[in-house]
């Protein structure tokens, strides 16, 4: 991709996920109508999701004619993974909608840019604190202002993981006793409500791996760039590179990444 090009579908996102922040903002203080998905009970929407994804659909869709867009509320049940030839945008207006249902502050905007299978934008805007997570391709991870840098933990002893849950019941249980072994082996373990937030704060070395059983695509489609470039690793549980057909994701420091693997295997081999 051409530096020019980089430039301008980074700053366009950044631009973009601010607006669409404000809008939610504006929804929070409103008073947030809230509604239960028809697909499952536990599988919340609110008119801010709403709002944001028409918003941010709309912004694209002007600003890149020939670029595609997935996003959370515009998809299908199954959501489309994107065409490798077209630079794709994979959005989630608003990650951590049971955190701002209830009043929680610890939600996000994400958008990711994908094209000839990997990321080249990622941008996770964590709203009420009005924290802009960035990257781009080779241009590295940044807080705002701040290069972020993933911390050099070595081992698990170590290190606070986190994980979050998802819909499904058999999955949910799956990252329930995960959980247990990331607190009962590491320092501690973190469940934030945000993946693409969760990812952020491994870029951001706040924490030494996240690991989501459950994922979809624009969970994680800007996050995993964000890790990326602060130096760590971000693959499935086999060890392969993660993309957004995977719905197990591994992020790492990239120090402790073999031990985080083996960890899940052994946890996943163990359930079945
Ligand atoms: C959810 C969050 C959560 C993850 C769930 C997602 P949503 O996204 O990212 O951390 O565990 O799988 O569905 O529904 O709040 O956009
Ligand atoms: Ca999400
Ligand atoms: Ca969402």
């Amino acid at each position: 991709m051409k530096a020019a090009s980089l430039s301008l579908y980074l700053t366009a996102a950044r631009d973009i996920a601010r607006e669409a922040g404000d809008l939610i903002r504006h929804h929070r203080a409103a008073g947030v109508d809230v509604r239960v998905k028809p697909a499952d009970v536990r599988e919340l929407v609110t008119t801010a999701d709403e709002a944001a994804d028409t918003l941010i659909r709309a912004r694209l869709e002007e600003l890149f004619p020939g670029h595609a867009v997935i996003s959370e509320e515009g998809a299908e049940a199954d959501p489309p993974l994107p065409d490798p030839e077209t630079p794709t945008w994979i959005v989630d207006p608003l990650d951590g909608t049971s955190n701002f249902a209830h009043g929680l502050p610890t939600f996000s905007v994400s958008l990711g840019l994908w094209w000839r299978h990997r990321p080249w934008v990622g941008v996770v805007y964590e709203v009420v604190r009005g924290w802009l997570f960035w990257a781009a391709a080779g241009r590295g991870a940044w807080l705002d202002g701040r290069r972020l840098s993933v911390r050099r933990t070595e081992t698990i002893a170590h290190a606070i993981l986190a994980t979050d849950w998802t819909h499904s019941p058999e999955r949910r249980r799956l990252a329930t006793r995960l959980f247990a072994r990331f607190v009962l082996s590491g320092h501690t373990a973190r469940s934030f409500g945000s993946a693409a937030l969760g990812l952020s704060y491994v870029a951001a070395g706040w924490l030494d791996g996240y690991v989501n059983l459950g994922l979809s695509p624009w969970d994680a489609a800007a996050g995993t760039l964000l890790v990326q470039e602060a130096g760590g690793t971000v693959t499935t549980w086999d060890g392969t590179p993660w993309t957004p057909a995977h719905e197990v994701i591994v992020a790492t420091n990239g120090s402790l990444h073999a031990d985080v693997i083996a960890l899940v295997q052994d946890h996943l081999e163990e359930a079945t």
